[in-house]
């Protein structure tokens, strides 16, 4: 993509009625534009961020036997009542509506009511167990409050995943199994390191779920890490009782602030049997399935991104993650030996299937390597007319400043590669 034609601009100030760091600088870098509070649209770099996150939890899924659909944003009053979440006492972050008619709906803030209650039409028997489904879905809530930036969306996209068992084993091989799928996810990422497996409260059973925490200061969560096992403890569940099941001791555990980027559940037969989700066994017995529901806040996860690895010149992606692999910036633009070259090596680079934005503006050098400080493209590639001169490129990398000179050549199989190892598809046996 050409830079000259990217209709978004970056701007030096941050919104003052923005708090969050990883708002401000997604707004500045024209990533994501503000709405209202807590409600955020996504341009065309943010939207490249959140497919690359969408594409990376999708293999994930699809790799343990996830099958991908879509649910409705509308939902119906009555099955929510089935299990007593319509309650706004029971359920504080509704958005409620009604048709033409006076008829009551809801918009989805979560979906395992209307999953359930529709997999009812294909779940009669075991031979149509287990299923897996998955879907991207921006999620409608009336949070309280919306201080976290993209973190904390009144409307935000998640990942949910609901998981159809015959019973309590195959559930939890299953359910260990998106464990393992979640590392991989957050790992992928860059955050494995930084991201905890965490007891917390819910599920049905131990009255117990798993939290995946990642460690950050502006995280609005509190836990307790124990750094050697890779597991933490939710303040809100930190007793002695949960201490022995894990057999770790208070003075081994570190309090942390983090964030909640993910969330998975056991539910049970509970919610089978309060939405009339029955299976025949082999000897002709009814049973209700056991389901599980595995989230992961996407738009969250992007925030936590930017939060965990930005510095004090703008944004750092992450090969995996970020909206381009390659920034190619043409410093002396108005030079038009070293324009011609530049412009052939972005012919080449797409040509070589990379990812690249190629800033071709007619802008002060200052000012494009500002921009691309902000924007945090892993690799910037600068082309001016010292490059003509020594028939050597500089290539930065964004996350450690090391330069380093290149021959065209080299350059091209470099980005090609990384491009490979990166961005394409990882293939599942
Ligand atoms: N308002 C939100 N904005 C962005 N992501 C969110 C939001 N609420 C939840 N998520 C993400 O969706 C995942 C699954 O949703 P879940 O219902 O478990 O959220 P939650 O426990 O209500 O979150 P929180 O405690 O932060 O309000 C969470 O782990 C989080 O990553
Ligand atoms: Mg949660």
């Amino acid at each position: 993509m050409r830079q000259s034609q990217l209709f978004t601009k970056t701007r030096r100030e941050a919104p003052k009625d923005e708090e969050a760091k990883n708002a401000q600088l997604l707004i500045r870098a024209g990533f994501v534009h503000k709405e209202m509070a807590g409600v955020y649209a996504y341009l065309p770099l943010g939207l490249k961020v959140l497919e690359n996150l969408k594409r990376i939890v999708r293999e994930e899924m699809d790799a343990i036997g996830g099958q991908e659909l879509i649910m409705t944003s509308l939902q119906r009053k009555e099955l929510w009542e089935v299990t007593d979440r319509w309650n706004d006492e029971k359920v504080d972050v509704w958005f409620k509506s009604k048709l033409a008619n006076g008829t009551e709906v809801g918009f989805g803030w979560s979906h395992e009511e209307p999953i359930t209650d529709m997999m009812k039409r294909f779940i009669n028997s075991y031979r149509d167990l287990p299923a897996y489904v998955y879907q991207f879905q921006t999620k409608l809530r009336n949070e309280l409050r919306a201080k976290s930036g993209i973190m904390r969306g009144r409307e935000f996209v998640m990942k949910d995943m609901y998981s159809y068992n015959t019973d309590e084993a195959t559930h939890t091989a299953f359910y260990n199994s998106a464990i393992e799928a979640y590392k991989k996810v957050f790992a992928r990422v860059g955050l494995g390191d930084k991201t905890f497996l965490t007891v917390a409260s819910g599920g049905a059973f131990t009255q117990f779920s798993h939290e995946f925490q990642t460690i950050s200061e502006v995280g609005e969560d509190t836990i307790y890490v124990h750094q050697e096992k890779g597991i933490a403890i939710n303040k809100e569940v930190m007793t002695d009782e949960v201490l022995a099941q894990l057999t770790v001791s208070r003075d081994e555990l570190e309090e942390m602030k983090s964030i909640e980027v993910g969330n998975i559940f056991n539910f049970g037969g509970i919610k089978s049997k309060e939405l009339g989700l029955f299976y025949t066994d082999e000897a002709g017995e009814e049973l209700p399935v056991h389901l599980g529901s595995y989230g992961i806040g996407i738009t969250r996860l992007m925030g936590a991104m930017v939060e965990l690895f930005a510095d004090e010149k703008g944004m750092v992606w992450p090969e995996a993650a970020a909206p381009f692999l390659v920034h190619l910036v043409s410093v002396t633009p108005s030079d038009p030996a070293a324009a011609a070259y530049a412009d052939a090596l972005y012919d080449d680079l797409m040509k070589a299937g990379v990812d690249v934005l190629y800033d071709d503006r007619d802008a002060r050098a200052g000012e494009k390597l500002a921009d691309a400080d902000l924007i945090g493209i892993p690799a910037r590639v600068i082309i001016g007319k010292n490059t003509l001169e020594s028939g050597k490129i500089e290539s930065v990398y964004r996350m450690n400043g090391v330069s380093t000179l290149v021959t065209r050549e080299e350059l091209l199989a470099l980005a090609a590669g990384a491009q490979k190892q990166h961005r394409s598809s990882h293939a599942h046996g």
